[in-house]
């Protein structure tokens, strides 16, 4: 399962958590949500590849933890979106597709 490009229609945002957006539903520390707007990474979909921020040029990336979550223990956190340049590497390089970037979602202010 990849990630929904149209959560923002189908998902709620529940607030911010490590920067980010949080879009629901969430139930921590099995279910977290997807994270950032512009920039939005399916953290039930992420098992902490790492492509995305080893290929990221412009760094958009940081590790969170996440303790007890059935698919990874640490996440791709998207706390530098704003400075994401829409070169999409990070959507092709995912290998679950956890990540979708739409240039046209304005995301955190
Ligand atoms: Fe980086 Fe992905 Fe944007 S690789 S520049 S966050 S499209
Ligand atoms: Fe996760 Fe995919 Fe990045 S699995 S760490 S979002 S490449």
């Amino acid at each position: 399962m990849a990630i929904d490009p149209n959560f923002e229609e189908n998902r709620d945002q529940e607030g911010q958590e490590h920067d980010v957006d949080v879009w629901g539903p969430t139930d921590p520390p099995e279910e977290l949500g997807i994270r950032g707007t512009h920039v939005a990474v399916d953290f039930d979909i992420c098992i902490a590849d790492g492509a995305c921020l080893e290929d990221c040029p412009v760094d958009v990336f940081e590790w969170v933890d996440t303790p007890d979550h059935p698919e990874s223990e640490i996440k791709a956190n998207p706390t530098q979106e704003d400075q994401c340049i829409d070169c999409m590497l990070c959507v092709d390089v995912c290998p679950v597709d956890a990540v979708d970037v739409d240039p046209g979602r304005a995301g955190r202010i």
